[in-house]
């Protein structure tokens, strides 16, 4: 058997072995500062990434580093109260395993979610953005052999992001009075910020919002036949110039997604009774 599948299968069924015969039919991946959605769930296991076999530790700022399984919006929900990024140094298989499990353990449905750099001069520090495409300049996740037992060698890309629960975003949305945008993401590696080249570059080839991760966990869920929706908060406008205001700093990205992660939060969570 391939061992990378091996690996995917202990890590499901020590989770099953904490959570009973429950099924996760909706997962949902916090991100940097993004974590409040999951004080909100009814909690019935919180596992440490520790403790579950072959995940790695988040070592990122922002981000805890659990498992989360519990009642949120009426569902048996699974959430990742924070990731893994390529740029702490592990490899795709390691950043998207999590996606993987979820898959095993039934989610059909992710909700993914990420801290960005606002690209379109529109954007405001603090607006939610819905993630209608994306660009990808990280190694794909798929490189290597299929693992055939989740999808097929060439996954569709055309519709990522599903657009049943894109229009369900904005109608929520709209009777909540929540402002929400719409955009393309693109994920770059970091952990280095953008050079004001780069930034008028991406700009030119399409891209809203810049950051450090989702793309890959959102090319695994689709291997994977899931429905995806992913929401950016943007907490820092990319600088398009060489000057020295407003450098980018990851403390500042932190606080400010805090502020926003509680209009998300009430989103996602109207979202999933919905569902
Ligand atoms: N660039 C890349 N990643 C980010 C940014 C940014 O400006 N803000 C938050 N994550």
């Amino acid at each position: 058997m391939d061992e990378r599948v091996q690996r995917i299968d202990e890590a499901a069924a020590y989770i099953r072995r904490r959570i009973g015969d429950k099924i996760p039919e909706i997962g949902i991946v916090l991100g940097s500062g993004l974590g409040k959605l999951g004080e909100q769930i009814d909690a019935i296991e919180v596992i440490p990434y520790v403790e579950i076999p072959y995940f790695a530790q988040s070592t990122a700022i922002g981000h805890k580093g659990n498992f989360i399984f519990g009642n949120l919006s009426g569902k048996f929900v699974c959430a990742m109260q924070g990731r893994f990024h390529y740029y702490e140094g592990y490899p795709m298989e390691t950043v998207t395993l999590p996606i993987r499990v979820m898959s095993s353990l039934g989610v059909k449905t992710l909700f993914v979610s990420n801290a960005a750099g606002g690209l379109t001069t529109a954007f405001r520090i603090g607006d939610l953005m819905i993630i209608k495409d994306h660009i990808n300049l990280l190694p794909n996740p798929l490189i290597g052999k299929n693992m055939a037992e989740f999808g097929e060698r060439f996954t569709d890309m055309t519709v990522a992001y599903d657009l049943g629960l894109i229009a369900l975003a904005d109608s929520l949305a709209d009777e909540l009075g929540i402002d929400v945008r719409k955009g393309v993401y693109l994920a770059n590696s970091g952990p280095s910020y953008e050079t004001p080249a780069e930034v008028r570059f991406y700009v030119t080839i399409g891209a809203d919002a810049v950051g450090m991760s989702t793309v890959p966990e959102v090319i695994v869920a689709r291997h994977c036949g899931m429905r995806v929706f992913g929401m950016s908060v943007i907490t820092n406008i990319s600088n398009t110039t060489n000057t020295i205001e407003n450098l980018n700093d990851g403390d500042d990205v932190v606080r400010v997604a805090d502020a926003a992660a509680s209009r998300m939060s009430t989103l996602f969570a109207k979202m999933i009774e919905k569902l």
